[in-house]
């Protein structure tokens, strides 16, 4: 699926774009990509943590039979400017089919995603040890811990209790 570079495009969050829109849209729905699965497997030097001691937030692994439910939102192209300045850390493009749940309609959009062969990725750690690394982390954006809860309770609300985020949430919530 290649990349449309002209007028409105859709754009899937599945992390803090679900709960943290500064960004102006034409559209919103609750949507969902099929073959993805989220891990805070991505290190944050720039809202979450710092250059020094990155926070740990969320990308996508692929992963086939899973549904990630998320946001997607129809955005002009201009938008993309603020998007890719955001999402700067490690982040790229990337095109998928999205299904937007009310209008049940299947659209191209654009998600944001961290490989593995990027600069800040950290890879994956044993639950207790990634929940031990965002209860000390702490940058420009706020507490790591923070991004972890909004991302639980924005996921709830969407009715995706992502097990993965759940059980870090419970991590932190008895620290
Ligand atoms: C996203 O929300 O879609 C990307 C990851 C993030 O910014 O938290």
């Amino acid at each position: 699926m290649s990349e449309q570079l002209h007028g409105p495009t859709w754009v899937f969050g599945y992390g803090s774009l679900i709960y943290k829109v500064d960004f102006p849209y034409l559209e919103r729905e609750v949507a969902a990509i099929e073959g993805w699965e989220r891990r805070f497997w991505q290190g944050s030097h720039d809202h979450r943590g710092t250059p020094g001691a990155p926070g740990r937030v969320v990308t996508l692994i692929p992963s086939p039979g899973v549904t990630c439910k998320g946001v997607a939102y129809r955005i002009e192209h201009e938008v993309f400017e603020h998007l890719d300045h955001r999402e700067k850390n490690g982040y790229e493009r990337h095109a998928v089919s999205v299904t937007l749940q009310d209008s049940q309609r299947r659209v191209g959009g654009i998600l944001y995603v961290a490989r593995a062969d990027n600069h800040a990725y950290l890879g994956p750690a044993p639950l207790p040890e990634l929940a031990a690394h965002i209860a000390r982390s702490f940058g420009p954006s706020g507490s790591n811990r923070d991004y972890v809860l909004a991302l639980a309770d924005a996921l709830r609300e969407l009715g995706d209790p992502d097990p993965h985020v759940m059980a870090l949430e419970a991590l932190l919530l008895q620290s």
